[in-house]
């Protein structure tokens, strides 16, 4: 399999990045190997490659974002692409303008990447009929929400050395995160178990057919695993209460330390943020042993950096210089 940039006889054969399940495991392997030598480029004194130079990314934004929007700009900037901003409260959506519409003036400005994040899921794929550029998805409504997927397997590559055979338990509010989506594709993809608890108002009946396991309490999902991801509630998403309290929600659902006694003693703690503290997470648990939060954070620019370059043709073997 090409599961390493030193396979030179890989290519990456997508034009878009839209969910996960458009992958396959070799398409991830290399990915999360591409981002590795990627990664690199961060710590140097003069962070900047001239790989992407001359290429235009737009970041077209309908939610806000802290970690997705910098760390795609950070990514590029890295490999001295330009990059563009647009949001939504800036944009002239706020006078009617449909999202195609929108899209397409963009297209007018000849840019090679439109990445999207957007309160509809399936407006990326919308996108793609309508405009050439090449669209990576930044996360869309409760469908997905691909390159935090990636991130987080490389996250937990990192720091177990494999996927294969390892036991994630998802807690939270998985109806409504596209991140639970991703993951789930994701790490099964390569060969993890993965599990999910949460309120039964967010548990989403297809879930299982995504691979996962629901568990009747935090307790049970936590059991034994390797790595405990908490998801934020996703209130935006929700028109009417789905839980009783945020207190009752942190007494069934929040990450403690007590929970994480039932865990593996070497599990890591994730978090795709932002986080909630003392909701999903308590301080002491997301600051503590075992969290790799921040290094989901990192990760993530070395994982844009992986995605901007394959989607723009450079898949010949990827070595930074
Ligand atoms: N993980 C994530 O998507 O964070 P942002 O909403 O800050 O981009």
């Amino acid at each position: 399999m090409g599961t390493d940039v030193n396979n030179k006889e890989y290519r990456f054969q997508h034009k878009h990045l839209l969910e996960m399940g458009q992958l396959t495991a070799e398409d991830i392997l290399y990915i999360l190997s591409l981002a590795r030598s990627f990664k690199e480029v961060s710590s140097r004194p003069i962070k900047k490659v001239p790989i992407l130079r001359g290429k235009t990314i737009i970041n077209f934004f309908f939610e806000p974002s802290t970690r997705t929007r910098l760390s795609f700009e950070v990514a590029a900037k890295r490999m001295s692409a330009d990059t563009f901003n647009i949001s939504a409260s800036t944009s002239s959506s706020q006078k009617g303008e449909t999202l195609i519409d929108t899209a397409r003036n963009l297209e007018a400005m000849n840019p090679d990447i439109i990445i999207l994040r957007h309160p509809s899921s399936g407006s990326p794929l919308l996108l793609t009929q309508h405009v050439n550029a090449a669209i990576i998805n930044a996360g869309d409504g409760t469908h997905e929400h691909p390159s935090q997927g990636l991130l987080d397997l490389m996250t937990v590559m990192e720091h177990k050395g494999r996927i294969e055979g390892l036991t994630i338990a998802i807690i939270g509010d998985i109806a409504h995160s596209r991140v639970a989506h991703s993951d789930i594709v994701g790490f099964t993809c390569l060969g993890a178990r993965v599990r999910v608890a949460g309120p039964a108002t967010f548990m989403p009946s297809h879930i299982e057919s995504l691979g996962a396991k629901v568990c009747a309490t935090a307790a049970e999902a936590v059991a034994g695993v390797d790595v405990v991801m908490a998801l934020r509630i996703q209130q935006e998403r929700q028109h009417d209460p789905l839980i009783p309290s945020l207190r009752e929600y942190a007494r069934f659902y929040g990450v403690s330390r007590k929970l994480l006694e039932l865990a593996r003693k070497d599990v890591l703690v994730m978090h795709p943020g932002p986080i909630n503290r003392g909701v999903e997470m308590n301080p002491d648990v997301a600051d503590g042993t075992g969290s790799v939060i921040l290094d989901q954070v990192a990760n993530g620019v070395a994982i844009r950096m992986a995605l901007l370059y394959l989607i723009l043709g450079g898949d010949k073997g990827g070595e930074a210089s």
